[in-house]
């Protein structure tokens, strides 16, 4: 590794390899080098000249209105290798012989694509995807094309990494910028440019979801909708990262009734690196000893539609029903219960209870039957929830099944 870094290296300094000037589509780094081809040398190299100039650019990230669309939109948290392996962990008998789907991951700094590549033999995956989506801003640096205009924004590009092989690494117990370009000498993984700028919706985007097994990412909050009814579209299994307030939205809430649609093991706070161009916050934000920001959210899940052995288990129900402690809502019939631990063991009629009840929702435990919301959310909000007056918080309403 270090022979092939300081080979590329040597090459940052020919000033003739300006990288703007190549087509480059299709790169595949087979034999350390060995075989690259003039159409490969400019990706190489505008990689390896990131590196060089990673601080710079990080400069230039943080000061310019880099992706002011994007910062507004706040989609730009990256999740943690130690989530997502938490949460894997529950799912590992879903992976065998499949092909999984990161669509909103650069393979050079998203830990979902690290987590599969360092496990892809232990799950027995037969295929892993990944794709970067351009609009990305600049955060891990490691693969951006610098092109020769003075003064130019680095820009992303759009690429996909497709790995079908993975080799031993090389034994130093991190998945890293080396390791990803260690995986691509094998001949029969491909890192390759997208036509198209890598939105999860574009054509070339959905005909790699459409060879999918399973989908795994923590996509844009911004476009969480829409990039779950795409999901459904195209009927794939999926464990996704999202906001708790998703729940609630008239496109999710149904899924999560008939059953769609449920919540993984880990529900709540998860902390995330963000770009430096996030501005500092006063509560749930921080900077490192390397100055690396973090954002944490008290209102994260997953959500999937992958079995797992906690969406079985049994709720303790150890409160007696009594029409003081449990009053029915003003205007639906059904009675109020204010903490999921306190839904009656004796009662067998429609209960109201706060939207954290999802997180312990067991299908053959229970059934949902609607939300009381707004009343008019949704053809499954069926009421404003009232007692004498007084609006509470939101309350799915759920039934024991018999
Ligand atoms: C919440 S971040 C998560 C990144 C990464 N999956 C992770 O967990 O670390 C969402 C990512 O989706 C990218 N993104 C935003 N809009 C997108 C789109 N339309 N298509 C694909 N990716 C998009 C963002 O640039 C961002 O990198």
């Amino acid at each position: 590794m270090v022979l092939w870094m300081n080979a590329i290296c040597k090459e940052i300094s020919m000033p003739h390899l300006g990288v703007g000037s190549y087509s480059c589509i299709e790169v595949s780094i087979r034999g350390r080098l060995a075989k690259r081809s003039k159409k490969t040398a400019p990706f190489l190299i505008a990689s390896c000249r990131l590196i060089a100039m990673r601080k710079s650019y990080q400069t230039m990230a943080g000061n310019k209105s880099l992706n002011a669309a994007i910062k507004a939109k706040q989609d730009e948290f990256y999740t943690q290798i130690n989530d997502i392996s938490n949460e894997l962990k529950h799912y590992r008998n879903h992976f065998c012989g499949k092909v999984v789907f990161c669509n909103c991951d650069d393979p050079y700094e998203s830990n979902f694509f690290k987590y599969f590549a360092l496990n892809f033999n232990s799950l027995g995956l037969k295929k892993l995807i990944a794709t970067c989506y351009d609009g990305s801003p600049v955060m891990g640096n490691e693969l951006l094309l610098q092109f020769d205009t003075p003064n130019c924004e680095p820009k992303k590009i759009a690429y996909k990494v497709e790995i079908t092989e993975v080799d031993d690494y090389n034994g130093d117990g991190a998945v890293n910028l080396a390791d990803v370009a260690y995986l691509l000498q094998n001949d029969k993984n491909v890192l390759s440019r997208l036509k198209g700028n890598g939105d999860f919706r574009s054509p070339e985007c959905v005909e790699l979801l459409k060879q999918t097994d399973i989908v795994c990412t923590n996509p844009p909050f911004s476009l969480f909708r829409e990039y779950v009814a795409q999901l459904m579209k195209y009927e794939k299994k999926f464990l996704i990262i999202g906001n708790q307030n998703a729940l609630k939205y008239k496109e999710i809430f149904p899924l999560i009734m008939r059953n769609q649609l449920w919540l993984g093991n880990k529900s709540g706070d998860m902390s995330f690196q963000v770009p430096d161009s996030y501005e500092a916050r006063e509560t749930r934000y921080w900077q490192d000893n390397s100055g690396q920001k973090w954002r944490s959210l008290g209102n994260i899940c997953w959500y999937t539609n992958l079995d797992h052995k906690k969406r079985h288990e049994l709720l303790d129900l150890i409160r007696e029903y009594s029409p003081k402690e449990y009053p029915t809502y003003d205007n639906y019939p059904a009675i109020n219960v204010n903490k999921f631990a306190d839904i009656p063991c004796d009662y067998d009629g429609i209960m109201g209870v706060p939207i954290t009840f999802i997180d312990k929702y067991n299908p053959d435990q229970f059934e949902i039957l609607g939300v009381l919301n707004h009343g008019c959310d949704s053809e499954f909000d069926l009421a404003k929830p009232t007692i004498n007056g007084k609006d509470l918080y939101s309350r799915i309403l759920i039934r024991k099944k018999k």
